[in-house]
């Protein structure tokens, strides 16, 4: 687990204990070495040499079990995924699908996003950012804890190569209209579409996107693309 800097004092999630099977023990154990990239403190990912190709890498935020990420990897074999979380419990699921079903294009970093995007990702070097149904912190006392707020859509913003894009969906209304303002206000970005963007159809749906609509909650995509 990476340490913290500026970027992630204020943290965008809670540590949760979960309760690891002994599948997921096991893969955490066994596959750690083969399916995440560490990163060396004070320098950052060369993503040939961690992925083995010269694709393009596209950066997912909080990928919780990873239901949509293995989906997508496969669906996009010639794009490569490195898929951030801090859960690992998470982290054991999807090592062990990773595993399971042959997928050589996800790596996953363990570890605040935050700091390992700051620290370790150079400037220009993603092929875009997927933040899917972040923690929603519907308190006003804990908007501040929110992933997608400046600076660090600034920051988003710096790493993306030109034309790349951020993907963004969430089930919370009022931080879907944040967001959508923070990323207006982020230079170097533009909306793709006039305010929220069509569903795509690429895009799985995980247990969040299906509890929001059991419990009649829209969702909300944004795609800003870097200038
Ligand atoms: C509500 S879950 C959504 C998971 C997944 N994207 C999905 O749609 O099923 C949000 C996830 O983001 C992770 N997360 C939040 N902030 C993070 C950060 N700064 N770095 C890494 N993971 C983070 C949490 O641990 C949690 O698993």
């Amino acid at each position: 687990m990476c340490n913290q800097t500026d970027f992630s004092s204020v943290k965008s999630y809670v540590l949760r204990g979960g309760r690891m099977t002994d599948a997921q023990k096991k893969a955490y154990g066994d596959l750690y070495p083969l399916w995440t990239a560490r990163p060396n403190e004070g320098s950052v990912f060369n993503f040939n040499a961690v992925f083995g190709n010269s694709n393009p890498v596209v950066i997912e935020i909080g990928f919780g079990n990873g239901d949509a990420t293995i989906l997508i990897a496969k669906a996009f074999p010639n794009i490569n995924y490195l898929a951030i979380e801090v859960f690992k419990s998470g982290i054991g699921k999807l090592l062990w699908r990773i595993d399971k079903e042959g997928v050589p294009n996800i790596r996953i970093v363990e570890g605040d996003a935050k700091y390992i995007i700051e620290n370790h990702v150079e400037e220009g070097s993603a092929g875009g950012f997927h933040i899917f149904f972040p923690d929603p912190w519907p308190k006003k006392k804990h908007h501040k804890r929110r992933l997608l707020r400046r600076p660090f859509t600034g920051l988003l913003s710096s790493r993306l190569s030109s034309g790349s894009y951020i993907y963004f969906v969430t089930d919370w209304e009022h931080y879907a209209f944040s967001a959508l303002e923070e990323l207006s206000l982020t230079p170097g970005l533009k909306n793709s579409f006039s305010g929220f963007a069509p569903p795509s159809s690429w895009r799985p749906q995980t247990k969040f996107e299906k509890k929001a609509f059991r419990e009649n909650r829209g969702v909300k995509e944004l795609f800003f693309r870097k200038l």
